[in-house]
């Protein structure tokens, strides 16, 4: 199937950079929110981002222009009607996802792909949401997604080859590289990456080190690009626990118990970056 026009529905992080790259890469797109301040600050981060990248030679003047003119904002979900495949990547509560598929399988075209940008939530679950469950699919991007190569690809118990084909060859043209993953909780990235972080967050409950010291040992002695708590930071403490919350109940093993001082730090409103304060400080 041929993609021309891409909807994408949550204007936060995520959705954002998911609009900036799919209009970069010449897709028209329609970026859907419900809060009007949420799609402004779409907008001021999208364009800050494409300047950046394109100060820096990353992108070329042409898409530098698509990513700065191909994107529609809007208020109103029967404006993905016409669209040929939906990226959701609004909060992450099934109830709410569920009621979104919902809604877009009565608006959009019955050969239209929804996608879901979900973390930790089953594909397999939204799917049975709508009446085509073999065009969900998982189109899992990572943060900052204007910058990360991977979209993790999760086919859902009925999504079909051709939709995996479809979605596959899409994420090639974004200048992604798609791996496939079956719907298990947290797919693969999550099921290792915030075991992990959870176990770091452990570390330091139990004063193993500081905060400083087990983000420097995963940076100089493993290469990891930034440290676990750093790392933390960035994706959200929220979205951390809330992962690892899913990993213990569908998983039913201890070993995904999350950490209490994640769990007081989530308490506390201490969420990273987003909120000025996690395990570092933000002005
Ligand atoms: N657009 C444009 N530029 C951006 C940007 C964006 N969205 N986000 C950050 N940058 C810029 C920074 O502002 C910085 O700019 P300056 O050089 O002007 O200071 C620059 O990128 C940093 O780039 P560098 O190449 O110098 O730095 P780096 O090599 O450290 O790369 C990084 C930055 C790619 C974020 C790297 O640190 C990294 O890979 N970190 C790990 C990220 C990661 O693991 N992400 C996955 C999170 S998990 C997830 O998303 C899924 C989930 O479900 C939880």
């Amino acid at each position: 199937m041929d993609i021309h026009h891409i909807a994408v529905i949550g204007a936060g992080t995520m959705g954002s950079g998911i609009a900036q790259v799919c209009a970069t890469y010449g897709y028209t797109v329609t970026l859907i929110d419900v809060i009007p301040e949420q799609l402004d600050r779409a907008q001021t981060s999208i364009r800050q981002s494409v300047e950046k990248l394109h100060a820096k030679g990353r992108i070329t003047d042409a898409q530098r222009d698509a990513a700065l003119s191909g994107i529609r904002t809007s208020l109103r979900m029967e404006d993905a009607a016409d669209a040929d495949l939906v990226v959701e990547a609004v909060v992450e509560r099934l109830e709410v996802k569920q009621e979104v598929f919902g809604q877009l399988d009565r608006l959009t075209r019955p050969e239209a792909i929804l996608a879901s940008n979900t973390s930790s939530i089953s594909i397999t679950q939204l799917g049975a949401a709508t009446c085509r469950p073999d065009k969900v699919i998982g189109m899992h991007f990572m943060n900052p997604v204007p910058l990360m190569k991977l979209v993790e690809v999760i086919r859902g118990l009925a999504t079909s080859d051709e939709t995996t084909a479809t979605v596959v060859a899409l994420a090639k043209a974004l200048d992604k590289v798609p791996v496939e993953a079956q719907d298990y909780p947290g797919f693969i990235s999550n099921r290792i990456l915030c075991p992990m972080i959870n176990e770091a967050i452990y570390a330091l409950m139990e004063g193993v080190g500081t905060v400083e010291a087990i983000d420097t040992v995963m940076k100089l002695g493993m290469n990891h690009p930034m440290g676990p708590l750093e790392l933390a930071d960035l994706i959200g403490l929220d979205v951390v626990l809330n992962i690892m919350e899913v990993l213990h109940r569908e998983l039913g093993d201890d070993k995904y118990r999350p950490c209490p001082l994640l769990k007081r730090m989530v308490a506390a409103g201490h969420l990273g970056r987003k909120t000025g304060r996690g395990f570092y400080g933000y002005a």
